[in-house]
């Protein structure tokens, strides 16, 4: 089995100077670096000088979005493009990109192809809403998202892609699906990709779960059979307790 993959997502937060201070201080607190891939992903104003900082072979790091066209007349806009060589992994189509925002899935399918013409390995975020939970629509919503995100792109690259699983109700919000339901989830995300791209892709597809992730419940997540790692959101601002988490995913 590969590395478990950790991801903080920073969101709108930390300037600079503490983003620069938050990795000094987390590097102190992990035990050891040897089974877990540590990913951060910082605004992208941080993301210059914590390049420059961090020991690229300790810390990796991510864009939290991007714009898909390469260059060109885009106000205000940053492209995979320019994150190149900054930057490992990029996060698409996040539930806050797509439900602030109003991202659509074309959007989201060009950023994924935007993220792999750039070397870049791209995050895609899936998660159904409350609604579509209590109407019994979760794992036709996910797969609906899988289909659209993944359109046009070949089972080599499939392969490089990492699913992350963040049901939209439970961002933020304290509330968790139970290890059955997030199993259920992952399945029905491995299902659809193995139908577009093959078994061999549906088991070397690395999913994450994301959603109300803490120090005190992560193992919890690690544990259920297809979790590949952990997209951390709240939790991953306070780095002794994202360390936990990343030293809970070290002792698995
Ligand atoms: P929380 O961990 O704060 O629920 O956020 C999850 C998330 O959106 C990570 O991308």
């Amino acid at each position: 089995m590969g590395k478990k993959l950790i991801i903080g997502n920073w969101k709108m937060n930390l300037t600079i100077h503490e983003a620069s201070l938050y990795i000094h201080k987390l590097d102190k607190l992990i035990v050891s670096y040897s089974n877990v891939e540590i990913v951060v992903a910082p605004s992208f104003l941080a993301l210059p000088a914590l390049s420059m900082q961090v020991d690229h072979s300790k810390f990796k790091l991510a864009a939290q979005d991007f714009y898909w066209r390469d260059e060109g007349a885009f106000t205000g806009e940053v492209s995979a493009h320019q994150l190149r060589g900054l930057v490992k992994y990029a996060l698409v189509g996040h539930s806050e990109r797509r439900h602030i925002f109003g991202e659509s899935g074309r959007v989201i399918r060009h950023k994924v192809q935007a993220a792999l013409r750039n070397d870049l390995i791209p995050v895609l975020c899936v998660g159904e809403t409350a609604t579509e939970r209590a109407d019994g629509e979760t794992i036709g919503a996910l797969q609906d998202q899988i289909i659209e995100g993944l359109a046009n792109v070949t089972s080599d690259e499939a392969a490089k892609v990492v699913i992350a699983y963040e049901p939209a109700w439970a961002i933020g919000a304290g509330k968790t699906p139970s290890p059955r339901q997030i199993n259920q989830a992952i399945n029905g995300i491995r299902n659809q990709v193995a139908h577009l791209f093959g078994d061999k892709t549906a088991r070397d597809i690395r999913v994450l779960y994301g959603a109300s992730v803490t120090k005190d419940n992560a193992a919890s997540f690690l544990d259920i059979s297809g979790v590949d790692g952990l997209l951390v959101g709240g939790d991953s601002l306070n780095a002794h307790a994202f360390s936990e988490i990343v030293n809970k995913a070290q002792e698995l």
